[in-house]
């Protein structure tokens, strides 16, 4: 059975320090399932989109050890495991786990009529 009930999204996921016009698709809501990752490249931007507990984020899709696509590595609670390296990072804040002052680039998300957008600032 489809449920309506909307996704969750991350806190402080407004325009606040992005741009409010800056919203751009990424792919639809129904393609993103529960506890998995996924690729996108809206406006050229590498971008990885992933919902744990119902939450949708979106950080950088390359690793900064050595730019290893991150979509192809695992997804262990809010943990992305890099496939390359094993570099581990915050999906809710982008920062490597052994190393908080290196990470990901953080993106807002939103859902409208179903389909995903981030905001790229
Ligand atoms: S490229 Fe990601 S850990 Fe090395």
């Amino acid at each position: 059975m489809h449920s309506t009930q909307e996704p969750k999204l991350p806190a402080g996921t407004g325009a606040t320090s992005f741009g409010a016009h800056n919203w751009t698709y990424v792919l639809d809501d129904s393609s993103l399932l529960e506890g998995r990752m996924a690729p996108g490249y809206p406006l050229g931007v590498n971008v990885l989109l992933a919902r744990v507990g119902g939450t949708v984020y979106a950080v950088s899709g390359k690793c900064v050890h050595m730019a290893c696509p991150l979509f192809m590595g695992r997804l262990e609670g809010h943990t992305i495991v890099c496939p390359c390296h094993d570099w581990r990072f915050d999906i809710r804040t982008g920062r490597f786990l052994n190393a908080p002052e290196l990470g990901l680039t953080v993106y807002p998300t939103k859902l409208e009529s179903g389909k995903l957008f981030v905001n790229l600032g």
